[in-house]
């Protein structure tokens, strides 16, 4: 497994976020985390990078137990995460934003490749190095938030809720991205209130509660799932009463 989570639990003081969770992502998959807003899905990736520690279980990385490390040394082993909001520097150019993207590596001609590679993914972003990142459209923020979490040469990206407050022309744009990138090699998690179209593009899923996994299963499996086709695909619930 690319990645391990087990038992995990995550608390802000009294209040538990997510408890006791298990999750496992294989190298080459898109999995989506689903669920309606405050289930915790948000903390899940954020104790997965060390951004807020987890209260209990384990977290594994290819293996290697990486529950407490620093988030840069996250980051180095290969593992990044594009937040919710995007979290782009907006009074900094285009340019810069990708730099800081690639702080944590230290291999100049590396870094050079990656930034090649992301320009033919992002060519739009090429065209706009000098300009202010604040200045761009919501769909270009986004792609520049994908854009700097790839400067750091992930095999695993965790992306937080990339459609969200986007022209739905632009969402197709980003799925169609985030399946592009799997065909590239990398694994995905992937959080997202859209489960229509991220099922679409993902092999597995897992369905927060509360805090925990209310479901779990593949692609096919969820979306004929009763369910998650009332609760989460926005199709109708057919009462018996009627
Ligand atoms: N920094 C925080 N401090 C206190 N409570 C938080 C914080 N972040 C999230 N929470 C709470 O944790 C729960 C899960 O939130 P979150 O992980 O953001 O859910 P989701 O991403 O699924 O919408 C919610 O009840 C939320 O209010
Ligand atoms: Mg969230």
């Amino acid at each position: 497994m690319m990645l391990t989570l087990e038992k995990m639990s995550v608390n802000y003081g009294p209040i538990k976020a997510v408890r006791n969770i298990d999750i496992s992502v294989a190298a080459g998959e898109i999995v989506t985390l689903l669920g309606p807003n405050g289930a915790g899905k948000s903390s899940t990736l954020k104790a997965i990078m060390g951004l807020h520690p987890a209260a209990s279980g384990r977290v594994l990385f290819e293996g290697q137990p990486i529950t407490g490390m620093a988030t840069e040394k996250i980051v180095r082993l290969g593992m990044t995460l594009t937040p919710e909001g995007r979290h782009i520097f907006s009074g900094l150019t285009v340019e810069e934003n990708l730099k800081l993207g690639a702080a944590s590596q230290k291999d100049r001609i590396q870094v050079e490749e990656t930034r090649e590679r992301v320009f033919v993914l992002f060519p739009i972003l090429k065209e706009r190095l000098t300009q202010n990142a604040g200045t761009l459209s919501g769909g270009e923020q986004q792609q520049l938030a994908i854009a700097r979490s790839l400067m750091s040469a992930p095999r695993l990206l965790l992306l937080d809720e990339p459609s969200l407050g986007l022209a739905p022309q632009i969402v197709d744009q980003i799925f169609s991205l985030i399946a592009d990138l799997r065909q590239k090699g990398l694994t995905i998690l992937l959080v997202e209130q859209n489960a229509e179209m991220s099922l679409e593009i993902s092999d597995r899923g897992y369905v927060f509660s509360n805090g925990q996994i209310e479901l779990e299963g593949s692609r096919d499996a969820l979306r004929s799932s009763k369910d998650i086709a009332s609760t989460y695909l926005g199709m109708e619930k057919h009462s018996h009463h009627e």
